[in-house]
């Protein structure tokens, strides 16, 4: 994989049929539910990337077997939920926050001791944020700045379920609380301010454990048996699909179909903002796996107006929206982005690196506390920009450098597959002049 994209102008017609690589936020709640199934878990459409292979390791690191027929295939050996055995040696989770605080939630219900670390990155991640209502319901966890920050050591202990009540919306901490809640006496309860994404809890649901989703609130205590193993074929990530979308939005003539995404409305912020800003997008041959709703997605070129993002909106497209900003720079009028101050605890500060890099290309934006602003229409002008190590601010630097005149080099590039691996070749596939070095 190569560290610099090239994308030259002339690339604003985008045609074709493709698909994206599996959801990244199922992949990995697959994975780690499949581990504590009583039985063997299948998975179809596994996302080959970084972060997920890095929830196999760990996984396996615990004595779970876990065996890829292909690349996106793999077969899970559930060892039930009191089967994991304490690893010898360190759970590295890469750059996966996702793993690393999914995993927080599972081991406060064991009775060994883990270590949990990660990349540089990671480890200034803040995790205080699942190592408090961990500890509330009864684990150990010593960390650097008490706790605040990864390595993180956890000593499972007896827990005890209770209610918390979320102050940001976040699937991470909620799926944690959720996790460890199949371990605790009594009821857990999780209420969070707004809607975010519910994978967990429809897996959950699936095999069998008893887990209550309603609105806001979700609730879970112990099982009485063995949960069922899961039996799925992940449908193609949204957060992936982000990319495409904008890129035939904004482009001068674009008729895109991008098959088999996940459609789950927790998940679906981007398409209804390009919506409001007239987006055309529509849904074809819906269906669903079980436990998530998918569609093909078509997608035209349209004139888009601004727009202003707050509230339950943001949650559902937290990751989207660096691309969202490029949107934006095409969109006549002032955007504004607001109540998204969890941009700057993402992989990189999404605020500051989107606006510093996507100024480089002669956008007008600049940082709120909590968001962006964003003017347009500004015509963008090919130019050397820099990815940060922050696969989502690679890619849309790379949709930005579509929409630009002349050539856009984005470097670091080669972190695009933590999260999209072929993301080159499926633009280029629909007409982009891009190539890799
Ligand atoms: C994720 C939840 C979101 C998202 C991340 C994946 C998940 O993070 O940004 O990429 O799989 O639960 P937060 O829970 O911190 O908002």
């Amino acid at each position: 994989m190569g560290s610099l994209i090239l994308v030259r102008s002339g690339s604003r017609a985008l045609h074709g049929i493709c698909r994206v690589p599996g959801d990244k936020s199922i992949s990995h709640r697959g994975l780690l539910l499949g581990t504590i199934a009583d039985g063997s878990s299948r998975f179809g459409g596994f996302l080959h990337g970084r972060d997920c292979l890095a929830t196999v390791q760990v996984m396996r690191s615990l004595g779970v077997e876990v065996d890829f027929l292909s690349e996106t295939e793999l077969v899970v050996h559930g060892a039930g939920l009191y089967g994991l055995r304490e690893s010898p040696d360190v759970l590295d989770c890469a750059n996966s926050g996702t793993t690393m605080r999914l995993m927080m939630g599972l081991l406060a219900g064991q009775r060994f001791t883990s270590v949990l670390s990660g990349t540089e990155q990671l480890r200034q991640r803040p995790m205080a944020r699942v190592v408090a209502p961990i500890r509330r319901l009864g684990a150990t966890v010593l960390g650097r700045q008490d706790g605040a920050l990864a390595p993180l050591t956890i000593r499972g202990g007896r827990l005890r379920g209770m209610d918390f009540y979320l102050p940001i919306a976040s699937a991470q901490v909620k799926s944690a609380i959720l996790l460890a809640g199949l371990y605790a006496d009594g009821i857990t309860t999780v209420v969070e301010p707004g809607s975010s994404r519910d994978h967990t809890e429809r897996m959950l649901a699936s095999m069998g454990a008893p887990i209550e989703a309603r609105g806001r609130t979700s609730r879970i205590h112990r099982p009485s048996g063995p949960l069922r193993p899961l039996d799925m074929h992940i449908p193609g990530d949204p957060s992936s699909a982000a990319f495409l979308m904008v890129a035939a939005v904004c482009a001068s003539d674009a008729d895109v179909l991008i098959e088999k995404v996940c459609t789950n409305m927790t998940r679906h912020g981007l398409i209804a903002s390009l919506r409001e800003m007239g987006a055309r997008i529509a849904f074809e041959r819906l269906c669903d796996n079980g436990a998530e709703p998918m569609a093909d997605i078509r997608l035209r070129n349209a004139k888009l107006n601004a727009v202003r993002l707050c509230g339950d909106r943001i949650v559902t497209m937290i990751d989207e929206l660096p691309v969202f900003a490029v949107a934006a720079t095409q969109a006549h009028g002032t955007t504004v982005i607001a109540d998204a101050q969890e941009l700057r605890v993402k992989e990189t500060d999404r605020i500051e690196t989107t606006i510093m890099e996507l100024t480089k290309l002669g956008a007008n934006l600049q940082a709120r506390p909590d968001g962006m602003v964003i003017h347009g229409p500004t015509p963008l002008v090919g130019a050397d920009v820099e990815s940060h190590g922050d696969h989502r601010l690679a890619m849309a630097l790379t949709v930005a450098g579509l929409l630009a005149s002349g050539t856009t080099r984005v470097h670091g590039a080669h972190v695009t597959a933590d999260s999209f691996p072929g993301f080159e070749a499926t633009l280029a596939s629909l007409g982009a002049d891009i190539t890799v070095e």
